[in-house]
């Protein structure tokens, strides 16, 4: 599905509504520029599994785990963020292991295309950003039917 995000709080919605198909184990492949909205579209899905704990861009780290705080089906909000990543098998390094595809984890990635070839094929969302102007988005997600129904 293809969306056209106005403001940032449209997109933050985006990621809420995202999280109403999600049922464990799946990974939010996002990409696209810098400044383009992927740790904005990150928040709403935090804030939609219910983390209270502001989203920061893992820089330095690359990645950061949340833990949800009245668990359902999923317990953990892995949060990735590759632009400092300069080779991709250095993903294989960063001890994301125990987390990555499982059951009771989400795993949500910014910068994804540096990883292409590890990404998993299924339980797969692909969220693309195009930044059209100043405030409008052009969002793509693949892997869900519209998201808002
Ligand atoms: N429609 C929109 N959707 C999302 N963000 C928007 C929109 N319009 C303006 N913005 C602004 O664009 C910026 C997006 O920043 P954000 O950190 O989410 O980008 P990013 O893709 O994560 O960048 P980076 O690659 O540096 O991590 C924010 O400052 C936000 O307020
Ligand atoms: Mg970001």
């Amino acid at each position: 599905m293809k969306y056209s995000s106005k403001n940032a709080q449209e997109t933050e919605k985006l990621g809420k509504k995202l999280v109403s198909k999600l049922r464990g184990g799946e990974t939010i492949a996002l990409t696209g520029d810098l400044g383009s909205g992927k740790t904005v579209f990150a928040k709403g899905v935090a804030k939609a599994l219910g983390i209270r704990k502001k989203i920061t861009s893992p820089t330095f780290v690359l990645w950061r785990l949340y833990q949800i705080p009245k668990p359902g089906r999923i317990k953990y909000l892995c949060h990735i963020d590759l632009y400092r990543l300069t080779q991709s098998q250095d993903i294989l390094a960063l001890g994301i292991n125990e987390y990555w595809q499982r059951k009771d984890t989400v795993c949500l990635i910014e910068w994804a295309e540096k990883i292409k070839r590890f990404l998993p094929r299924k339980n797969l969302f692909l969220v693309k950003f195009e930044i059209s102007d100043l405030n409008t988005r052009k969002i793509i997600i693949d892997g869900v039917s519209d998201v808002r129904s």
